[in-house]
């Protein structure tokens, strides 16, 4: 069944937003998504209704908030189907979760890490920090058209890879790695993998327990949450061996002048008072993608970005492979002799027109490619053809007068 745009709009307040008595165009959900409603006023009754700590004070307000949390902890289980409620985390962020795992397995010298060429820097910089240390670090290269190269990879699976962190769908242009086969292979060698799903679980159906995968990160301000939001997965008996690397408040159950004793997972690693609102904020986030149901999210997006391609394909250079279908929601591009922060704001400034441009925190590829960055527009279930018309009209308008 297909969505009703119309109807899922209504949701998003700041959809009706108008500047200089236009309509806003938001593509830049990759960065950040829109909330909706449902997601606002939960974030807001803790703040009015509940306002408290959680897992210690022990009044009504409090017992409240302990229980939110733990439903919403609950519901992200049943989002990415692990098995048990401890195997989730509450995080700020992805790159909070993926700095966790990284440092927490203790990597000794000699040990080896394998990663794409795609790396957000959440996600390269934790292991690159481990080099320094004697820890070896190698990248897969990408097919030409950037995607993943099975062989490659599998060609520098040895005795001494100790973990493949690698992103599962790129921010940089939409494609999302064969991870199943990717995860198959590190296991056959004795390796575990971590995954950047920051790009993928808001757009895609995940099942932990299908992929096997043994540890994800991923973030809650891109799939409707608030900033400061994010989870990390890990399988339940790996978690139990990690030691935090953040300790205080709520990781313990007890301490001496010279002793603690750790909580059980997960809250050993949920240290100090935590986002609550924005935790249950994020629980009814991953409500709200139930509901609408991932695979017309990605239908709708992958549609959205075809008309996109189509539209511009004679126009720019898109990064990443040219078939759309490959790319998700994400439209990544350059226009010759134009740069890519002048083009952003134009279309800001003129059109309300809303992407980003830069680097997208994947440096070491622009500087692989000797790029100084790329202008992107990506999408979500709210955006419509109307508006991916818009954007495709002002990039067309704007590009002629930088040249
Ligand atoms: N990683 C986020 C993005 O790609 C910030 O926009």
């Amino acid at each position: 069944m297909g969505l009703n745009i119309n109807k899922i709009r209504e949701d998003f307040d700041i959809l009706k937003k108008k500047i200089n008595n236009k309509p806003i165009t938001y593509l830049d959900s990759a960065c950040v998504s829109l909330k909706p409603r449902q997601v606002v006023e939960k974030i807001n009754s803790y703040y009015n209704e509940f306002t408290a700590c959680g897992g210690r004070s022990m009044h009504r307000f409090g017992n409240r908030v302990t229980d939110e949390v733990e439903k919403s902890r609950g519901v992200i289980k049943k989002f990415i189907n692990s098995k048990k409620e401890n195997e989730i985390i509450f995080t700020r962020n992805s790159t909070e979760g993926l700095n966790i795992v990284t440092k927490s397995l203790e990597l000794k010298k000699g040990d080896k890490i394998i990663q794409t060429d795609k790396e957000h820097n959440s996600s390269l910089l934790p292991c690159l920090v481990l080099k320094e240390n004697g820890v070896l670090h190698e990248i897969v290269k990408s097919n030409d058209d950037n995607t993943f190269n099975l062989e490659n990879f599998e060609n520098k699976m040895d005795k001494s890879v100790k973990l493949v962190s690698v992103v599962h769908t790129s921010n940089l242009d939409g494609v999302t790695n064969p991870v199943k086969e990717i995860i198959k292979i590190a296991h056959d060698h004795n390796a575990l993998v971590l995954l950047d799903s920051a790009q993928s679980v808001p757009h895609k159906d995940i099942d932990v327990k299908n992929l096997d995968v043994d540890f994800m990160a991923f973030s809650g301000h891109k799939m409707l949450g608030s900033s400061g939001t994010g989870i990390l997965y890990g399988k339940e008996h790996l978690l139990n061996g990690f030691k935090p690397f953040l300790i205080g408040g709520e990781t313990v159950t007890d301490s001496t002048y010279n002793s603690y004793t750790l909580e059980k997972i997960p809250h050993r690693f949920e240290a100090g008072l935590q986002n609550y609102a924005g935790i249950m904020g994020l629980g009814e986030a991953a409500k709200y993608l139930m509901r609408i149901g991932k695979s017309n999210i990605e239908k709708h997006e992958t549609n959205l970005n075809k008309r996109i391609t189509e539209k511009l394909i004679d126009d720019v250079k898109i990064i990443g492979p040219e078939d759309s279908s490959l790319r998700g929601g994400v439209f990544n591009f350059n226009i010759e002799k134009t740069d890519p922060h002048e083009l952003a704001l134009m279309l800001d400034e003129s059109e309300n027109v809303m992407i980003r441009s830069g680097a997208h925190c994947v440096h070491s590829w622009y500087n692989a490619h000797n790029l100084d960055g790329s202008a992107r527009a990506t999408l979500y279930f709210y955006n419509t053809e109307e508006e991916v018309d818009r954007f495709v009209e002002a990039v067309k308008k704007v590009s002629k007068l930088l040249l």
